[in-house]
């Protein structure tokens, strides 16, 4: 195991050896002569480059990435959790959303965390084995590397089997959130010896090595599906789960399937936009947001006017998602109404130029029915052109930070992901209704939006961790993109965020200018600056003209003393 700094610039390098130009020539599409990686941890990085110098395509690669940020990002994604995988094959010029988000388990009901007045109560579908549900992401990369990678399965683990076994430096963030989550991790003494050895935080540099984790993974990548879902692994996940008041079921495990979905697509100012359909709240959103400006020509305006409108566009999108969006298998989503540009055109028409809206003034909710450090997102270009955006999730900070003894499964928290009571703010401080209900088999309503760009200038693939905040991160760069960025100005981009309820724009130092903050002051809004900066997005830019392929990798997303 060499120092992580040497990790870090070997990883560097290899970033900087993929990126490269082709010969200019404007009238062709020239084809990506290389690939590029861009993902939350270099580590990562260089397990997707050893997967693809290997023979490997950009899916074994993601297979590489998403196991390797299991082991060196135990707080944001891993097998405990899930994700969505928006995949591009080049060959037949096809789009493939694959859904490996977490389920209820069978015995799940929806008052489950209320107490007896009805009441939620507190803590209780975020801290331990009962705010998690039944885990997606082993499925997800056992199904994309048998449906598209080239490699067998235990090829695309390798890498990060070798991490778990060998061992990683404590980082910044690892050690932040094992500050912050040590009060619950104190009731998992497996996942205590893991992260706390000796029972302490340990130094950043210091190696953290996850044995058990790495035979899990091993039993994934020698028996495929059963290896986690069967068997002994399956196993001992229920065991420790109901010995610590969980509620899985070995039917759970044995019963889970990952869904292939259409993607979610849309257009504006002549680029298509390639999305995450639900039960992602991202694509409708993004969509129902670009179609509210596409009323305007945002470029003639002055910045506050312009930063007003997609305030008012991000409050509409987010109040519908409240209403009306839930997994798409249990719940009727009017999701063609949604993005049609006709309702989009009535939303527009409550949208004063001089006023915010106040969210109270729009329909209510019928009550019948962070940032940047948990959930991960990878991108990834490959030398054909295939592409894939992928954004992870175990939920918050170490998800339900309660490990099954005998796993090095760090479980998720994503049930408070599911409207727990009816106009109540889950952890993101989201509010729901009954399409988001818990039931049985559901899949939990999310933010994460892997998302395709596509124009005559070049392909971008862009997302971003961040909880609720993920859909007007990806709104943003959007917006960037289509006025000429590059990979790196539309991960470095100041943000801002609304989303209806609390009714209150919170930004980035810099978002706003202080006559932009002024005016937007006297147009009514409530402005709130954000304690720190939000978001990790990661986003690889191909151009059509050049060839050149571009990782751009957020500048928040430090995980030592140096950018990454
Ligand atoms: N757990 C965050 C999301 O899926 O939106």
């Amino acid at each position: 195991m060499f120092p992580f700094h040497q990790h870090t610039r070997l990883c560097c390098a290899l970033l900087l050896a993929v990126v490269l130009v082709a010969p200019a020539d404007a009238a062709a599409r020239r084809q990506p002569a290389n690939a590029a990686i861009a993902a939350a941890h270099p580590l990562a990085v260089a397990a997707g480059e050893e997967i693809l110098a290997s023979g490997g395509n950009a899916f074994d690669a993601a297979v590489a990435v998403s196991a390797a940020l299991a082991v060196v990002e135990p707080y944001a994604s891993g097998l405990g959790g899930g994700g969505f995988w928006l995949l591009h094959l080049a060959k037949s010029d096809r789009d493939v959303f694959v859904d490996g988000r977490e389920v209820a388990p069978a015995a799940a009901t929806p008052g489950m965390y209320l107490d007896a007045a009805g009441n939620p109560v507190a803590g209780l579908s975020l801290d331990g084995p009962l705010a998690a549900g039944i885990p997606g992401e082993p499925a997800a990369l056992v199904h994309i590397a048998s449906r598209y990678g080239r490699l067998p399965l235990a090829r695309s683990l390798a890498p990060a089997i070798r991490l778990a076994e060998e061992g990683v430096p404590a980082h910044v963030r690892m050690t932040l959130g094992l500050r912050f989550r040590r009060q619950v991790a104190e009731k998992s003494p497996a996942f205590m010896a893991t992260f706390y050895p000796g029972g302490a935080i340990p130094a950043e540099g210091a190696v953290i090595r996850q044995p058990e984790l790495a035979a899990t993974l091993h039993r994934l990548a020698t028996k495929g599906f059963d290896g986690f879902y069967r068997g002994e692994t399956a196993e001992r996940l229920v065991a420790g789960v109901r010995a610590a008041g969980g509620i899985w079921a070995p039917e759970d495990l044995a019963g889970y399937r990952v869904r292939e979905r259409e993607p979610l697509r849309g257009s504006y100012r002549g680029t298509t936009l390639v999305s995450a359909p639900l039960p992602s709240a991202g694509g409708v959103g993004l969509v129902q947001m670009l179609n509210i400006l596409a009323g305007y020509d945002l470029g003639a305006l002055d910045g506050a006017a312009r930063k007003h409108l997609l305030i008012e566009a991000m409050r509409r999108a987010y109040r519908d998602r409240s209403i009306y969006l839930g997994d798409p298998d249990f719940v009727a989503v009017p999701v063609e109404q949604l993005v049609h540009p006709f309702y989009a055109a009535g939303l527009r028409s409550s949208i004063r130029l001089d006023r915010a809206t106040p969210s109270a003034s729009l329909a209510a909710i019928d009550t019948d029915g962070s940032d940047g450090r948990d959930t991960t997102h990878f991108s990834i270009i490959d030398a054909a052109g295939n592409r894939v955006g992928g954004t992870l999730s175990i939920n918050t900070w170490y998800g339900a930070t309660f490990m099954p003894p005998g796993t090095g499964v760090v479980l998720n928290n994503e049930m408070d992901d599911f409207t727990v009571k009816a106009g109540t703010a889950n952890w993101f401080e989201l509010v729901g209704a009954g399409a988001n209900a818990i039931a049985p088999g559901k899949r939990m309503l999310s933010s994460m939006s892997p998302t395709f760009l596509e124009s005559t200038r070049g392909v971008a693939v862009v997302g971003t961790p961040g909880g609720s905040r993920i859909i007007s991160m990806v709104l943003l760069a959007t917006l960037q993109w289509l006025d000429g960025a590059d990979a790196a100005t539309m991960v470095s981009l100041k943000r801002f965020h609304h989303q209806y309820e609390p009714d209150v724009v919170t930004y980035e130092d810099g978002a706003f200018t202080p006559g932009e903050l002024a005016a937007l002051e006297a147009r009514g809004h409530r402005l709130q600056r954000s304690e720190r900066n939000y978001g990790n997005m990661n986003v690889v830019t191909w151009d059509f003209a050049t060839g050149r392929v571009e990782a751009g990798m957020d500048p928040r997303g430090r995980v030592v003393g140096q950018v990454y």
